[in-house]
């Protein structure tokens, strides 16, 4: 049994004060008993005090991008040791919007996992389609492509603290959601491709994110489909009640 995980992307959204509410916000009313992982994934700049705000709690933390270098001449930057600094445990890569507008490419995606792996953070492996891909019928093409290159190399350890969160662009902040069925399609399709690449144990054991407009009134069905364990939340996560009843519906 994998064991679900939802995630909020809070995006370059959030100043101290606001981010301390949400989170005491979600702490408060987590659902006992607790059958899934919950994660936020603030901005950098408020990394910190959310960690000393969830320290004790059911709440882990993870970023929303890094280097994959140590340290150096890297301006702007901030690397894997320093995420750990700030309690991290996982950290979101490749997002569409890094890939986008930040030129993020899957061989880049592949450095910075390997690198997140290597000092114990949880990597969160974003993959999906834009809307003219999926109607060129390029779908599993380009999330082959995109899992195979992502994720190549990782090691069994890798592969079995690795996440992939299935996004398709166009279901992202758009209010339009994929179906169950087209989302457990392209899950199943991932899967298989985990079980070319690392076996049947580990591409049972990985845990494969459906993020997307995914909100309170459409995650249990989303969640209850075979092959997605969890969800890589977006707007929905930047409000305490709209999160809590999303990882409800994940228990
Ligand atoms: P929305 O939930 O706002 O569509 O965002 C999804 C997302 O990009 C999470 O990483």
């Amino acid at each position: 049994m994998r064991k679900k995980i939802i995630a909020g992307n809070w995006k370059m959204n959030m100043t101290s004060d606001v981010a301390r509410d949400l989170v005491d916000g979600i702490k408060a009313k987590l659902p006992n008993p607790l059958n899934a992982d919950v994660v936020v994934c603030p901005p950098f700049t408020v990394l910190k005090s959310v960690a000393d705000r969830i320290a004790g709690s059911a709440v882990d933390l993870g970023a929303q991008n890094m280097h994959w270098e140590k340290s150096g001449a890297y301006t702007g930057e901030v690397s894997p040791e320093m995420l750990r600094d700030v309690m991290c445990n996982y950290v979101i890569l490749g997002h569409s919007e890094r890939r986008a507008y930040f030129g993020e490419t899957d061989e880049m995606v592949n450095r910075k996992a390997k690198a997140a792996l290597a000092m114990n953070l949880k990597p969160i492996i974003c993959v999906g389609e834009t809307l003219e891909e999926r109607e060129a019928d390029k779908t599993k093409q380009v999330v082959e492509t995109q899992v195979r290159g992502s994720l190549a190399e990782l090691g069994a350890k890798g592969w079995a603290d690795a996440i992939i969160a299935y996004e398709p662009v166009w279901a992202i902040g758009t209010g339009r959601t994929a179906t169950p069925e087209q989302a457990q399609e392209v899950h199943a399709f991932i899967r298989s491709i985990v079980r070319d690449m690392a076996g049947a144990a580990l591409a049972d054991a990985m845990r494969i994110q459906y993020g997307g407009s995914m909100k309170p009134d459409n995650a249990k069905e989303l969640l209850s489909q075979p092959d997605i364990d969890g969800g890589l939340i977006g707007g929905a996560a930047l409000k305490a009640d709209s999160f809590l009843a999303i990882v409800q519906a994940a228990c």
